[in-house]
């Protein structure tokens, strides 16, 4: 029940949360119980890179994409206009000449106007992608100078049909435009600006002879973005490939982990039969810390949802990974009811906003130490209200 009494039950009031949070772990082992609090109420470890971040941190999902088509220069800077600390810019796929473009999956036909091309319609087809067929128009079968011929259009235009609007205005960032651009408001806003790159389907692209973990490290060293303390964190849903990023790259890693019974594509085909269960056990999480800075798991599982989508419990994770030395930036916060756990659902339509700010208090109350989401300005605003709880 997501209700004021569970959130004490989860950890107390906001405040208290933060704290115990602190004390904890993440904020303990990995922010330092030293960390200071900001004028704001938020805390950060007072150290440079990642301890420097307010927390709970807010990372803006594929830019501002509640608002705006999703990985796009118009969406990465809306977030940061909003103030996101840090901004999902982006899900990287490669091109068939290998340059790394900010795309959330190779098929583009969700996400571009591909299908208005006439020219490239003899490109669509059907490929086998981590164990699923999926039909249309994959990056990898166009140059960088055939995506830049495209647009970017809303993913999901029955729950954001404002978002259509800016269809057709942005075309695909590549990863070193985003580095630029990421320069670029640094300079123009004295502050430094936090970029959170995800490598997508690193072992199906490797298979096909476009390995990721090279590229993004190589284009990393060349702006000097490869260190420790440098303002990107990596992150990958394949273990192996944010361990072979380990031995390419010393900045934060993130190891994202699916629903409870799901397995990394990487261990598929390994042979590796462990799942995401496997992963979020103590001897599993301490592993993963071994080689990472943090866990990106989905919500349900710091809360699993029942069978209804209500809240459930939270479970260990959060104690767990802190007391292994791992942050915790769950996915994904979104305003639509859709997408909403069942209890914080508010009037109808697919477009219709629910009580966010109670789902934010619930999962802030679980001391996590940031989230990805779709509306910066909502976390922002509901990490306020928690903070000053
Ligand atoms: O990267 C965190 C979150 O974005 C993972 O989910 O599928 O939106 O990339 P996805
Ligand atoms: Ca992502």
């Amino acid at each position: 029940m997501a209700t004021r009494e569970s959130n004490e039950q989860a950890g107390g009031t906001g405040r208290r949360a933060l704290l115990g949070a602190a004390v904890l772990g993440a904020s303990g082992t990995v922010l330092g119980l030293g960390g200071t609090a900001r004028a704001d109420g938020t805390r950060h470890g007072g150290g440079r890179g990642l301890k420097g971040l307010p927390v709970p941190t807010i990372i803006g999902h594929r830019g501002a994409s509640g608002y705006r088509p999703e990985h796009t220069l118009g969406s990465y800077q809306l977030a940061l206009d909003m103030g996101a600390d840090v901004v999902e810019a982006g899900d990287l796929v490669p091109t068939k000449d290998g340059h790394l473009v900010c795309r959330h999956e190779p098929e583009i036909g969700g996400t571009t106007d591909v299908a208005d091309h006439p020219e490239f319609a003899g490109r669509r087809t059907t490929k086998t992608l981590d164990g699923a067929s999926v039909t249309g128009w994959f990056t990898e079968d166009f140059t960088l100078a055939e995506l830049k011929r495209l647009r970017a259009v809303e993913r999901i235009p029955a729950n954001r049909p404002h978002n259509t609007l800016y269809n057709g205005r942005w075309e695909i960032p590549t990863f070193e435009e985003v580095l630029r651009w990421q320069d670029e408001q640094t300079r123009k806003r004295g502050k430094q600006v936090w970029i959170y790159p995800e490598t997508k389907h690193p072992t199906y692209f490797r298979n096909l002879g476009l390995g990721l973990e090279e590229r993004v490290a190589a284009i990393l060293r060349k702006h000097g973005k490869h260190r420790r303390n440098s303002p990107v964190i990596l992150q990958s849903f394949e273990p192996t490939g944010i361990q072979r990023l380990r031995g390419l790259v010393d900045n934060p890693l993130v190891v994202l982990l699916s629903g409870a019974n799901s397995r990394p594509w990487d261990f598929v085909e390994s042979g590796d039969p462990r799942t995401v269960a496997d992963l979020v056990t103590p001897e599993g999480l301490k592993e993963i810390a071994s080689y990472a800075q943090g866990i990106g798991p989905t919500l349900d599982l710091v809360i699993p949802r029942d069978a209804g989508g209500r809240l459930t419990r939270p479970t260990t994770l959060v104690r767990d990974a802190h007391r292994a030395g791992l942050i915790l930036h769950p996915y994904t916060l979104r305003n639509e009811n859709p997408f909403l756990p069942a209890d914080f659902r508010e009037g109808t339509g697919p477009d219709a906003y629910g009580d966010v700010f109670g789902a934010y208090r619930t999962y802030f109350a679980t001391g996590i130490d940031g989230v990805f989401t779709d509306h910066p300005d909502t976390g922002l605003l509901a990490r306020e209200d928690f903070v000053n709880d």
